[in-house]
């Protein structure tokens, strides 16, 4: 697949649902040129917060059409007062007072997420103006975790040398323990076939089948193990989903490589999904393949959430803004 079929791929299979995504950064002039990309494409239907006057204008002075694009100032929104009432009730037992949930809900990401949550949109994209922590803590707190037993985690998709490859946890678990990098793969592994494609998952570490020794090394192996006997349970069988650990990144992407330190393995040489040991190695990887190797990125997307919530570079392009709001589409598809 070409980096360009990759997403027009995406942007096609978004196009068949009639999803609505929130964009709480409408003061952001990137925000507001995705939103036309957008509905040009199709992809979405739109709800844009912020300053309605001022993003109206900035259409109407375009020439471009609002058509499928709602805009709401939370402060004055009819809603406003249901969703204080939504956070105070979700919050409650950890302390929320009602004047701090008034507060909060007045926030745009916390805004943005009542929404989901109220049934009022179907996805959320965030995070031009916003740290990680400040969009995807809302998430966290609101919209939570599929699975009781499993964290949320996250996903760049890099298009590498026209070939997409999916990354975690680049984002959000700093040291994940071995139960936890097991999840992560498992999650990985949903996301990965929600985007069309099958998953090859290699558990990275500096070391291939106990070429190194270390704690990190017998994290790695373990949580391969984990994720192996996870894969044998009934929801994963007929999913065709290919992993094996522990692998250096060479051995899972390198065909010679692979045939000489993991020779029998079904994933070596051949890996599209690098499950990182912890944060530093993800955020790393991803950033050096980005810069050095000139891959585009996409993410990070978080994986494991009840509802999708998804944060962009402070460095975004509009171009990246409608990659993200499209990959949204898909994740908000039960
Ligand atoms: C994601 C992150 C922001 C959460 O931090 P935080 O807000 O301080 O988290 P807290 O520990 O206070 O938890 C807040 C809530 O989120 C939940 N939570 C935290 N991490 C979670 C995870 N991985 N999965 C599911 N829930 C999680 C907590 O259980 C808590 O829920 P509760 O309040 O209902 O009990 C934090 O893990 C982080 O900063 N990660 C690194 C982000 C980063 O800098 N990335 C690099 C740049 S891309």
């Amino acid at each position: 697949m070409s980096e360009s079929n990759y997403i027009e791929n995406i942007f096609a299979q978004a196009r068949q649902y009639n999803k609505t995504i929130v964009l709480p950064e409408g003061e952001d002039e990137r925000v507001l040129i995705a939103a036309h990309q957008i509905r040009e494409k199709k992809i979405a239907n739109l709800i844009i917060l912020g300053n309605t006057q001022e993003i109206e204008k900035y259409f109407v002075d375009n020439g471009w059409s609002l058509d499928g694009i709602t805009l709401i100032n939370p402060a004055q929104s009819e809603k406003l007062s249901t969703y204080t009432e939504l956070l105070y009730n979700l919050r409650k037992d950890k302390g929320l007072t009602q004047e701090d949930a008034a507060k909060l809900a007045l926030n745009p990401n916390y805004f943005g997420t009542l929404m989901i949550k109220a049934g009022d949109a179907d996805g959320l994209v965030s995070g031009a103006n916003h740290s990680t922590a400040d969009t995807v803590r809302p998430a966290l707190q609101i919209i939570k975790s599929a699975h009781k037993d499993r964290g949320v985690s996250s996903m760049f998709i890099m298009v590498c040398n026209n070939k997409p490859f999916y990354l975690s946890d680049c984002a959000i678990n700093i040291n994940p323990t071995a139960k936890e990098l097991a999840d992560i793969a498992l999650e990985s592994a949903d996301s990965v076939i929600q985007f069309g494609d099958t998953p090859r998952i290699a558990m990275l570490s500096y070391s291939t089948y106990g070429s190194g020794k270390g704690e990190s090394v017998d994290k790695v192996k373990e949580a391969t193990r984990l994720a192996k006997e996870a894969l044998l349970a009934p929801e994963y069988t007929n999913k065709n989903i290919l992993l094996d650990g522990e692998l250096q990144a060479d051995a899972a992407l390198d065909s010679v490589v692979a045939k000489k330190k993991a020779s029998g393995s079904n994933v070596a040489g051949q890996a599209n999904t690098l499950i990182f040991p912890n944060i530093d190695a993800g955020n790393i990887g991803y950033k050096l393949l980005q810069r050095l190797g000139g891959a585009d990125s996409y993410g990070p997307i978080l994986q494991g959430l009840n509802a999708p919530v998804n944060d962009l570079s402070r460095g975004c392009f509009a171009e990246d803004i409608v990659g993200m709001v499209a990959i949204t589409v898909l994740q908000s598809i039960k």
